[in-house]
């Protein structure tokens, strides 16, 4: 038998747990007709946000860098009556193709898409939260000012969760010349010591290469 590849056990993942449908397909056929970069969380990723939700028992979602609005799929198929996911997006265009992706996928309602730098738009959400959950896609230099926002915007017992913190192990060299990767290590210093959270790091391989997420929950107030 020949050695299993990431990208065919993620395969054979998909497969068995059903985890596409026309809907979902049509969001990524749409937003590469459309030339978005094929960035999108993988199925199994977009699951496991999917039950996140649930688990949380989430009403109010914060995401960041909504791209076609295929992980804001996933997640807004798990809110309640009466939920919301706020995904803020800075290119326009995207937010027009996930805009028709999130109405065609029968989620148009409770999903909102605001355009902007999430660092002007984070400022304007104090009246909407507190968030449940938030999951920061976005540009990965703006990790640690989403950080410090997400835990205003969030309240003791909320999850963030952040993507792509591995990028094949890029992470371990503190002086990268990306400032990218500088970013995600700026991210885990303040992370890993902020009293305000309890945090940890899980890698990943699939389809999206050697990645992984962060999983941040903010603690409840102390004695
Ligand atoms: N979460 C999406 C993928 C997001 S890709 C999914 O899994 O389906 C990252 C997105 O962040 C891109 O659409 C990019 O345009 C957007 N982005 C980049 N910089 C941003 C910024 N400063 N503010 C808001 N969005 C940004
Ligand atoms: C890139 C961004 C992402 O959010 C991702 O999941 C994969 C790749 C990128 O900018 O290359
Ligand atoms: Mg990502």
């Amino acid at each position: 038998m020949p050695e299993p590849s990431w990208s065919s056990v993620d395969r054979y993942i998909i497969d068995t747990f059903h985890l596409s449908d026309p809907v979902l397909e049509e969001t990524l056929r749409s937003s590469a007709a459309a030339g978005l970069p094929s960035i999108q969380v993988s199925p199994p990723q977009g699951k496991f946000l999917h039950l996140l939700v649930r688990l949380l028992g989430a009403k109010r979602v914060l995401e960041i860098g909504t791209l076609g609005g295929y992980s804001a799929t996933w997640m807004a198929r798990a809110l309640p009556p009466g939920g919301k996911l706020i995904t803020l997006e800075l290119e326009p265009r995207h937010a027009e193709v996930a805009r028709k992706n999130l109405e065609r996928a029968g989620v148009g309602k409770v999903v909102d898409v605001r355009v902007g730098r999430a660092v002007e738009t984070l400022p304007t959400l104090g009246p909407e939260g507190p968030f449940d959950l938030v999951f920061i896609d976005a540009d990965k230099e703006g990790y640690p000012d989403y950080f410090d926002w997400a835990v205003r915007l969030a309240r003791p017992g909320s999850a963030l969760v952040f993507d792509n913190i591995i990028r094949e192990g890029a992470v371990l060299d503190p002086a990268h010349p990306d400032p990218r990767v500088r970013a995600v290590r700026l991210l885990n210093e303040r992370m890993s010591s902020d009293p305000r959270v309890s945090a940890t790091e899980v890698q990943t391989v699939g389809g999206k290469k050697w990645d992984g997420f962060a999983l941040a929950v903010v603690q409840r107030p102390g004695p």
